[in-house]
């Protein structure tokens, strides 16, 4: 865990005012750099001590066998890790030949700030070697995004009190030594060198590596070029070989005196790209990079930010540490997408090899939300590349006896990478989940060109998925037997609600959609009768519900269960998954994430007010939030049924959850579901979003802890700012078409430049639910985390 004042509490940036070397796995992951194609955990320049050195390349991995003690038909037979590739933010300090090693000598200072605004990380140290020589090292790193890829970094040194020799030794590294992961399964398998030397070159400043995968087969080149200033001038000298290549620059300095070095770095790679055309790509990429220099590198990198925060900053006054945790959230949320261009977004961005660098339903359920109202193009680039493993996803479905396509659990490339099926392959709310980030996008961006592409295609084959898994019964009702919901404590339940209710959705959207574009849905096979039958599954989807309890089984027979004995768990069993057998977790009520709460925020329409709060009170008794996914999710339930104390609770652990490593694994990447989540929690709870077909509908209501919340959502082209305190909530559209929403259920007609202003009714007064023993979220009081 991370304590409280490890980060100073400031609103546009992270500062760590020491180094704590226990801490610096955690620290490497939070201050990663990423551009959502290129990422560069922060590493210190000099390489070691390390937590976990990383730098990753979207989409670039290395299969492995995925071996089973008992194999079954189906099961995939071959996983993906994502590998670390070729490590270009070395930069190796020798002062008087003594190697700068914050273990040795005197560390007097060290500060490190992640800078949201400019995009950068910045580092300022000063240091006395073992022999007495003090130097002042600074640097600063970003990773482009306006030049995909490129990272660089400005690195200078200077002498204190007397003259120093200094060598300064910029490096390129494959197949860096990686420290042996743990027991948690939640980390990824370590592969020994997993890149083949194919390509060195060295040429005064300038080194350039290219390597190959050894089995997924994908090349990849790493090239850095240097500026470097001295007084006297300084020497320079580059060599490579297969793994590694060095540039060095030596220069006599006197106290006062400074060496410079700017290093850019360049990343390409490819599947199918021979040699000669993956160099001449990351020659093309590194001179344009230099040619521009660092100072535009920087204005770039501000200029995009500007532009990012213009768009999508979320104020929230009154708790100035949920304000940093929410920028600190929407920064690594813009990492992790903003370049992907067409590929996933992983679990963990690109700032860790955690889940073996996979994306999961993460992206489209909890990332896409955010990314959607504020850069949808960054939206639009992830659900093309969920569209471009549909041949995948209809291989797969194929192999499992069903019709359509069935989208991985979790995967880099497209194949199933689950080898636990039960949580993995059986989980196939993912497909609904897909069909749902797309007609979301569709209805907020009235994209009509995607609507009639990839959008159908995904609808239509999610479709065909629900149609054939499931079955109707001799009433005539349709059911979906033996699949795992969200809550990875339970499997293979019949009709689980979020499943059912989501499935629904997706019928009757793909059906709508043959509808609207009838010359396509023919080229996709689809005749009348196929989307009849659509509809009437969706029509006739089973919803199970507890008439004794009054609320709804998470899946059929679940409120019959025995309770888990939480008064007779300890602390320290927690999560649940690494101290009991599934079997146990699997017979037991007991949640590790939210479930029927998420059907609730993303179906609230198949729900009465009533039924939501006693739902949320029944299950809150119930959910251990063993999964990061787990408190957004119930911050923003719990603000909408009126208990707006837990949800400001919720959000606090959702926005920390990197933070102060709530999870006790963010040394492994941060938990990019989370942080968007935060958003959720905020727009979709305190301000009561929900986009229903079409229809923008607000509720807003502000917990104690916040004054005033204000935001800014995409919808159709224009822009609409909310503000909201305690009183009243304003809406304003700058320019365009009027447009009409509703506030706590009334119509208000928006027109350019007019602020409307309305009134907050008062939320309904409710006792807050109990948690499980132990799993209580820390309140928030006065601005900050109690216990
Ligand atoms: C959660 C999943 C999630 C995965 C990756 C698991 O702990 O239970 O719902 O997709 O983590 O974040």
């Amino acid at each position: 865990m991370i304590k409280q004042g490890a980060f100073t509490v400031e609103p546009w940036s992270l500062r760590e005012a020491s180094l704590d070397l226990d801490l610096l796995a955690q620290s490497e992951s939070v201050f990663a750099l990423s551009n959502g194609h290129l990422g560069w955990r922060a590493n210190l320049d000099e390489g070691e001590p390390h937590g976990l050195p990383g730098t990753y390349l979207n989409g670039v991995y290395e299969a492995r066998p995925l071996p089973y003690a008992e194999a079954g038909f189906g099961f995939p037979e071959s996983g993906q890790t994502v590998i670390n590739v070729t490590n270009g933010k070395l930069i190796r300090l020798f002062v008087d030949d003594e190697p700068f090693d914050v273990r040795y000598g005197e560390l007097r200072s060290h500060e490190r700030v992640l800078d949201f605004r400019a995009g950068t990380l910045s580092r300022r140290a000063e240091w006395v070697s073992p022999a007495g020589q003090a130097v002042v090292v600074t640097s600063t790193r970003l990773v482009s995004f306006t030049q995909r890829a490129i990272g660089a970094i400005c690195y200078e040194v200077e002498p204190l009190g007397s003259g120093a020799r200094i060598a300064v030794q910029s490096g390129l590294l494959a197949n860096e030594q990686l420290p042996p992961p743990g027991g948690d399964p939640r980390v990824a398998a370590v592969l020994d060198n997993p890149l083949a030397g194919e390509y060195s070159e060295a040429e005064r400043g300038l080194v350039m590596l290219v390597h190959c995968t050894r089995r997924s087969g994908l090349r990849i080149g790493a090239a850095m070029d240097h500026l470097v200033d001295a007084p006297d001038g300084a020497q320079l000298e580059s060599r490579a070989d297969a793994d590694g290549g060095v540039t060095t620059a030596t220069a006599g300095l006197k106290p006062g005196q400074r060496l410079r070095l700017i290093k850019f770095v360049a990343y390409g790679w490819s599947g199918t790209r021979s040699l000669p055309a993956v160099r001449d790509q990351v020659r093309a990429a590194l001179t344009t990079a230099r040619q521009c220099g660092w100072d535009e590198l920087l204005a770039e990198q501000r200029g995009f930010l500007d532009d990012f925060w213009d768009r999508a900053d979320v104020e929230t006054d009154g708790d100035t540490e949920v304000q940093q945790a929410v920028r600190f959230g929407l920064f690594h949320v813009l990492q992790a997408g903003a370049r992907a261009e067409n590929r996933a977004i992983p679990a963990k961005g690109l700032t860790g090899p955690g889940y073996d660098g996979h994306a999961f339903w993460d992206t489209e359920m909890f990332v896409l939300p955010a990314l959607t109202l504020t850069i949808p193009d960054a939206a639009a680039s992830a659900l093309r590349w969920r569209h471009s493993i549909l041949p995948h996803a209809i291989e797969r479905a194929e192999q499992l006896g069903l019709k359509g396509a069935a989208f991985p659990w979790r995967t880099i490339s497209g194949d199933e990478c689950s080898g636990y099926w039960p949580a993995g392959a059986a989980a196939f709310h993912v497909n609904a989940g897909h069909a749902q980030a797309v007609m979301r996008y569709i209805h907020a961006t009235g994209d009509d060109g995607f609507a009639r592409g990839p959008g159908i295609d995904l609808l239509t084959h999610t479709a065909r998925l629900w149609r054939s898994l499931g079955h109707h019964d001799a009433q005539g009702r349709f059911h979906i037997d033996g699949v795992t919901g969200p809550d990875e404590y339970s499997a293979l339940g019949n009709d689980n609600v979020y499943t059912n209710l989501m499935a629904q959705q997706n019928l009757a959207a793909a059906a709508d959609a043959a509808g609207q574009y009838p010359d396509r849905a023919r080229e996709l096979g689809v005749d009348p009768e196929e989307s009849a039958s659509w509809r009437d599954a969706a029509e006739a989807m089973y919803i199970g519900y507890d008439e004794a309890l009054g609320v709804h089984p998470q899946s059929a027979g679940f409120t019959q269960y025995q309770v888990w004995d939480f008064a007779r768990t300890a602390p320290d069993q927690y999560p649940l998954m690494l101290h009991f057998p599934y079997f146990d977790l699997y017979r037991k009520q007991v949640l590790k994430q939210a479930d029927i709460v998420m059907a609730m925020l993303l179906r609230g329409d198949a729900f009465t007010p009533e039924q939501k709060a006693r739902n949320f009170d029944y299950y809150e008794a119930m959910t251990v939030r063993d999964s990061s996914l787990s408190a957004c999710s119930q911050a923003a339930l719990a603000a909408e049924v009126g208990h707006l104390g837990l949800a400001f609770d919720y959000l606090g652990e959702a926005a920390l959850m990197d933070l102060r490593d709530l999870e006790n694994n963010t040394r492994d990447g941060v938990h990019i579901a989370s942080l968007a989540g935060t958003w959720v929690a905020l727009v979709g709870g305190f301000g009561g979003l929900r986009i229903r077909g079409g229809a923008v509908n607000f509720a807003p209501r502000l917990p104690e802890g916040l004054t005033r919340l204000a935001f800014s959502l995409f919808i159709r082209g224009q822009r609409l700012h909310v503000e909201i305190t305690h009183a009243a909530a304003s809406y304003l559209i700058a320019d365009g078409d009027p447009m009409s929403i509703r506030h706590h259920g009334d119509e208000v007609r928006l027109l350019s430049g007019r602020k409307r202003v309305c009134k907050i009714p008062p939320a309904p007064v409710r006792h807050r639910p109990s948690q499980p023993h132990g799993r209580e979220p820390a309140r928030r009081r006065g601005g900050g985390l109690d216990g």
